[in-house]
């Protein structure tokens, strides 16, 4: 993206792109902890309805939000009506929160892949290792600041489309590493085939409204949804390309990659838990801990885990730079400054808001916002509850409010006949309403312990 307003050549461009953002650290970092936490294979069957239901409608939405005013979602909103500028405002609050303590997380990325290199694999296969390594005040500091130089150094210097290459070449790549991973390990761990039967059989005595809650959160989070950026791109999408297919698209690989990172880890968990299903809630620190066992069993494993950590790397930095662009934009239109002083702007904020969440476990582990760490709080407080209420207000505009009513279903079938016109209207005008108000609701309550769940 650049600032004056050019268009994707094609098709590909735009998927590849809006593919490039939506999948990264959630897709393999945040879904698989997810899925171990909340039951496995109930948590992977709502996720998927929820993605083709409510991400499919969302997605859309927003898209088409973007192509019809070629305006970013601040003058989006304003321009289709006044009294909905909020949305755009609170969306683009969105990125500016989680950039910071997504950079946190891609500094471990990076801390591993520079510890695989340097031959500390098979130190970081230890249990302990991990929960060292973040309990250290200084180290993971340095990471960060190291991932969100590097985020910003692309940004600035406009390099973004020779990383969007390098990352079309990697990307399926990736996927057949962690399908490989995914498949080694359940061939040859003991009891990892049954921790895939709990991945992928759904227990319905698992379930619970926090089932749907976190479901919800990370299908926003991971298709980089109610939070304006689906806006951005559909506004420098062509009009003759086919919203409705781009969006399956980029829904199947989204989707596909969370699915696959899952099945690398959850039946490994499962299989280091000896079965046990109440210790698989690892949190946030899963994947650190998992991989690198899993790499130490494996013949010429520190090498598969240097490919494999330089390309999550790679997904994360195109996710991110796609949430600096956001909100340097935001930046740049709103408070009329120049590219670069938005640039150092971010950067600011985010050693502000990031340096906390990084010393989460260490110098400011005592320091707790609704009973959780920093890191936590701003993942929560994002997914949770921000998006889900521009979820909830996109619905009620883009269903309710827009004139013509019919705008959005308009301009998707600009390219092609609307297929999923009847799915689209259901959901965005009546279930998502009511379902996100509730999951809010629930989510709010126990966060503030009024109830649990
Ligand atoms: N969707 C990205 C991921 O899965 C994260 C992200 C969120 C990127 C919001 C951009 C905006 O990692």
């Amino acid at each position: 993206m650049s600032s004056e307003r050019s268009s994707f050549t094609g098709k590909i461009g735009f998927v590849l792109a809006a593919a490039g953002s939506a999948v990264g650290l959630g897709n393999i970092w945040r879904f698989p902890y997810l899925a171990a936490k909340y039951g496995g294979g109930i948590f992977l069957l709502v996720y998927i309805i929820l993605s083709v239901t409510f991400g499919f409608s969302l997605m859309v939405a927003e898209i088409a939000i973007g192509r019809k005013t070629k305006l970013s979602p601040i003058g989006a909103y304003t321009s289709l009506d006044k009294r909905f500028s909020f949305v755009g405002w609170l969306g683009a609050l969105i990125p500016v929160m989680i950039l910071p303590y997504y950079s946190v997380i891609g500094g471990w990325v990076l801390k591993y892949l520079f510890g695989f290199i340097t031959g500390e694999a098979s130190s970081m296969a230890e249990g302990t290792y991990f929960g060292g390594y973040i309990a250290k005040a200084g180290e993971p500091i340095v990471w960060f600041l190291l991932f969100i130089a590097l985020t910003a150094v692309i940004v600035l210097f406009g390099v973004e489309k020779g990383i969007e290459k390098v990352s079309k070449i990697m990307m399926p790549i990736l996927v057949l590493l962690t399908l490989f991973i995914a498949v080694y390990t359940i061939v040859t761990l003991d009891g990892a085939f049954d921790g895939l039967l709990y991945y992928i059989k759904p227990d319905f005595s698992q379930f619970s409204i926090m089932t749907v809650v976190a479901a919800m959160g990370q299908l926003f989070y991971s298709m980089s949804l109610a939070m304006g950026i689906m806006i951005t791109f559909g506004s420098y999408m062509k009009k003759d390309i086919s919203i409705e297919k781009s969006v399956h698209q980029i829904e199947l690989f989204d989707t596909g990659i969370a699915f696959l990172a899952g099945m690398m880890i959850v039946p490994a968990v499962f299989a280091f838990e000896g079965g046990n299903v109440e210790n698989m809630d690892k949190g946030a620190g899963l994947m650190f801990i998992t991989l690198p066992q899993i790499f130490k069993t494996m013949p010429g494993g520190t090498v598969i885990g240097v490919l494999f950590f330089f390309m999550v790397l790679l997904a994360a930095l195109t996710s991110a730079i796609s949430l600096m662009e956001t909100v340097v934009s935001i930046f740049q239109d709103k408070l009329k400054m120049g590219r670069k002083s938005s640039c150092f702007l971010v950067l600011g904020i985010c050693l502000l808001l990031g340096i906390p969440s990084a010393l989460g476990s260490s110098a400011w582990s005592g320091v707790t916002l609704l009973g959780k760490q920093f890191l936590d709080f701003f993942d929560f407080i994002t997914n949770s509850i921000f998006m889900p209420v521009v979820a909830f207000a996109t619905c009620l505009f883009v269903g309710y409010f827009i004139k013509p009513r019919s705008a959005i279903e308009d301009e998707v079938s600009l390219s092609s006949p609307f297929r999923g016109r009847l799915l689209y209207r259901v959901i965005i005008r009546y279930i998502a309403p009511i379902c996100i108000l509730t999951i809010l609701v629930s989510s709010v309550l126990e966060a503030f312990k009024i109830i649990s769940i």
